[in-house]
């Protein structure tokens, strides 16, 4: 269903729980439309994403269908080091669409297992990132960026996984990202507890500890809320 493009979902969700205002594109499907209801995602982090982006509708309508391509635009909602997606570079990088040269990190992460947890995913942010440095002149790696990249990061171990644990069976992550469709077919359940910013904040900064973070260069504190700031790296 069109409706269901899950990747872009994810996304845009993991800017919530980042809460800063750039986190998106790198997870982007270039589908047009999603829905929040089929992954039992709060609308709450969505919202907050919605205002900090380039969608300020309030009806109805966009609280079941949010337009994402105009959340491809570099630096705005995406970011570089992306899981899934390429560098958008000076223009010449792809990162709206998935790759898998990208992709192969967390492919072949947590080997013997078939699962991804945070110590994986972590290692998998370090490694991507570690590419982009080396192969990136154009790379924006702030405290913005981090916070985007473990939001996603966050998103879909707890929905493709275990929301309590941050567990996600590799094979659901895999078609997730590949596909771009919701597992169902191969036994993939939404979660049977609504997901929020309370299940996902710790499994990000699990991301954040385990990912051995540093800064290419710093932004200015984003305030994203009462009492809620991003950026307080020096
Ligand atoms: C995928 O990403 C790799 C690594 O940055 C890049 O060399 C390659 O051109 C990209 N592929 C596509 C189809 O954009
Ligand atoms: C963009 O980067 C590519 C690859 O490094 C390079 O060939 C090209 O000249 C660059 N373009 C601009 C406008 O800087
Ligand atoms: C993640 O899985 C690996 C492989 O089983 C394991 O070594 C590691 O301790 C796990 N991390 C967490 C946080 O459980
Ligand atoms: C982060 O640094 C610690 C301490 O040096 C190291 O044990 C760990 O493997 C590193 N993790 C990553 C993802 O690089
Ligand atoms: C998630 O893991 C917790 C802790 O192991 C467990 O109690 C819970 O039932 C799991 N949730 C689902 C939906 O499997």
């Amino acid at each position: 269903m069109k409706s269901f493009s899950s990747l872009a979902l994810l996304s845009f969700v993991s800017v919530a729980v980042a809460c800063v205002a750039r986190a998106l594109a790198s997870t982007l499907s270039p589908t047009t439309a999603i829905s929040r209801e089929g992954l039992n995602v709060d609308w709450a982090p969505l919202l907050v994403a919605a205002k900090n982006g380039l969608l300020t509708r309030v009806d109805k309508g966009s609280e079941t269908m949010m337009s994402l391509e105009p959340l491809a635009i570099h630096n705005l909602l995406e970011h570089d080091a992306s899981f899934s997606r390429d560098d958008y570079r000076n223009g010449t990088g792809d990162n709206l669409h998935f790759n898998e040269t990208i992709f192969t990190a967390l492919a072949n992460s947590n080997p013997g297992v078939d699962y991804y947890n945070t110590t994986s995913a972590a290692r998998v942010m370090y490694e991507r990132l570690q590419f982009s440095i080396a192969t990136n002149p154009t790379l924006i790696n702030t405290q913005r960026e981090l916070t985007g990249r473990a939001g996603t990061g966050a998103l879909w171990l707890a929905v493709m996984g275990n929301a309590t644990t941050g567990v996600a069976p590799k094979n659901f992550v895999q078609i997730f990202f590949r596909e771009e469709r919701l597992p169902y077919l191969e036994g993939w359940k939404p979660s049977p507890s609504l997901i929020g910013i309370a299940q996902l904040g710790p499994i990000e900064q699990a991301l954040i500890a385990g990912s051995n973070w540093t800064q290419s260069q710093h932004c200015e504190p984003v305030v994203t809320g009462p009492g809620s700031q991003v950026n307080t790296a020096a």
